[in-house]
């Protein structure tokens, strides 16, 4: 899969993260997200690993596993790879593709030179982990 750049920005903005960027700030997402493509079966982040992609689900599902226990399967629009991303921390869960799965991956450090470059959008990813935060603690997250 290809998509054009107009796709990519239409993607975006269905995600939660992303849902107050403007036009502007989505193209520029747009601009450094890959495209990838992974089978059935491929553990796409290491719980306790130091690497820090974020990545959003275009097509299948993911499962998210802290050690032996599943924490929740991730479907279409959702992301995930936030914590490691914006905490420069260890990754808090595994994430092994359930399906099939397209995504779109956005490395740490050209996400955190944006995010450097444009305070307008960090506060804006900063408002929206706020949010998840307090969703995923209501929900029983640990
Ligand atoms: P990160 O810690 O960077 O890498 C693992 C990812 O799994 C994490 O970011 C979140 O995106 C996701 N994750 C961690 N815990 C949960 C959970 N309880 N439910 C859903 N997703 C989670």
């Amino acid at each position: 899969m290809r998509l054009r750049k107009n796709a990519k920005v239409e993607l975006l903005r269905k995600v939660p993260l992303f849902e107050t960027a403007s036009q502007r700030e989505l193209a520029r997402i747009a601009s450094i997200a890959s495209e990838v493509e992974y089978g059935q079966g491929t553990t796409l982040i290491h719980e306790g690993s130091s690497d820090d992609g974020f990545f959003v689900l275009l097509q299948g599902e993911v499962d998210v596993r802290r050690g032996a226990r599943h924490l929740r399967t991730l479907k279409r629009g959702d992301f995930f790879g936030e914590i490691g991303l914006v905490a420069s921390a260890p990754r808090t869960a595994s994430v092994t593709t359930g399906t099939p799965v397209e995504l779109l991956f956005v490395s740490g450090k050209d996400f955190k030179k944006m995010l450097s470059d444009s305070p307008t959008l960090a506060l804006k990813v900063l408002e929206a982990l706020g949010k998840r935060l307090q969703t995923t603690s209501l929900a029983g997250w640990s």
